[in-house]
């Protein structure tokens, strides 16, 4: 590889966690008026993971973050800040991060959330990124986590069936100029269908009343069709845009590490790129779609069985409730 002098972050340990308790579509067929075969055919999805009630997003951050510190051979106070992409925290305040940070044994570093939702991770890195090139930081930790069990009606089988918990993360540190490192980061969000996907009540527009948690306004309303028809759409584009601003083309890329949210879109994604898919990383039919935890996950998953190599060149790309996408293209 070249010497490159370009000030730049590099992935330097993955971590994840996804709890024990398995949720499988036959669960699910006792739940609500669904079926196996159905979720699948449409989705992907076989089972999902999902966490314990004494469990919370931050429980589930830590042991992902740990990994990730252990696999970059560092220690909590070795970080100089940590960014958590979640819609999920423990409170609505303070972050998920804050907490985060008081489980990991430490304090004065910036700790905070970000909310983009599936996006987050991808948002969290680009801020990690930026800080690490600017010289700011040294080593930043991001993480994506996600207790989506405790936010959705499990009487509505169009949003309960998708989705489940779990946790990634990443340490970003200095690249060393032998080429590898985040190469480019892509950030874009589109309010107009803000109303597609969201949690109604909660929030200063409308307070959580015993009349809307009747109304299951406090959990996950989504319009899935609003959603696929500019996810296949959004995705790609974001995709191609962070391989021509680091100079590149599909052929380059060795796998793609996309959002888990429906086996269909990235069928699509995969045509459109020109990207066989057995170059993409897929555990959607084990995990369902975790949000913002659903690229760290695979991300690890495939640094640790050595599909991902040293030098690889990975192409990520999310999109979720704002409409919120993002890409981001890195030699690990
Ligand atoms: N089981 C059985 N039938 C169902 C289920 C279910 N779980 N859910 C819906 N159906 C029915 C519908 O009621 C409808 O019945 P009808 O024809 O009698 O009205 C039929 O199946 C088809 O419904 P559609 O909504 O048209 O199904 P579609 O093929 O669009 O699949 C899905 C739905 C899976 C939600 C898809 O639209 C999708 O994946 N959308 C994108 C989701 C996404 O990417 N979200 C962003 C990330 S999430 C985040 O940011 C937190």
């Amino acid at each position: 590889m070249p010497a490159d002098e370009t000030p730049r972050s590099r992935i330097v340990g993955t971590g994840a966690y996804a709890p024990e308790r398995v949720l499988t579509n036959f669960d699910l067929e006792k739940m609500v008026d669904t079926s196996d075969q159905w979720i699948r055919e449409r989705t992907g999805i076989t089972e999902r993971r999902i966490a314990r009630t004494d469990e919370t997003t931050s429980d589930m951050a830590l042991v992902a973050a740990r990994r990730a510190l252990e696999a970059a051979g560092l220690e909590p106070k070795d970080l100089d800040m940590i960014v958590v992409g979640t819609i999920t925290g423990d409170m609505p305040m303070p972050a998920c991060a804050a907490f985060l940070q008081r489980k990991l044994g430490i304090t004065d570093i910036p700790a905070f959330d970000v909310s983009a939702a599936c996006a987050g991770f991808l948002y969290g890195l680009s801020i990690g990124d930026q800080f690490i090139r600017s010289g700011m930081h040294r080593y930043v930790l991001v993480v994506g986590a996600e207790l989506l069990s405790r936010i959705l009606d499990w009487e509505d089988r169009t949003t309960c069936v998708l989705f489940g918990d779990g946790a990634g993360a990443a340490v970003l540190g200095p690249a060393n100029g032998d080429g590898r490192g985040v190469l480019s980061t892509k950030l874009y969000t589109d309010s107009t269908l803000v109303e597609s996907l969201c949690i109604p009540a909660g929030g200063s527009k409308e307070r959580i009343t015993p009349a809307s948690m009747a109304e299951k306004r406090d959990k996950v309303f989504m319009n899935g069709q609003d959603i696929f028809k500019v996810a296949v759409k959004n995705l790609t584009r974001a995709s191609a845009s962070a391989l021509s601003e680091a100079g590149l083309s599909a052929h380059d890329v060795r796998w793609v590490v996309p959002h888990q949210a429906n086996m269909r879109i990235l069928s699509q994604v995969a045509q459109r790129l020109d990207i066989p898919l057995d170059r993409f990383v897929i555990n959607i039919d084990r995990y369902g779609n975790t949000s913002s935890a659903s690229i760290p996950i695979a991300l690890d998953e495939a640094v640790r069985d050595g599909r991902i190599k040293p030098g690889d060149t990975v192409l990520m790309c999310a999109l979720g409730g704002g409409i919120s996408w993002a890409s981001a293209l890195v030699r690990v």
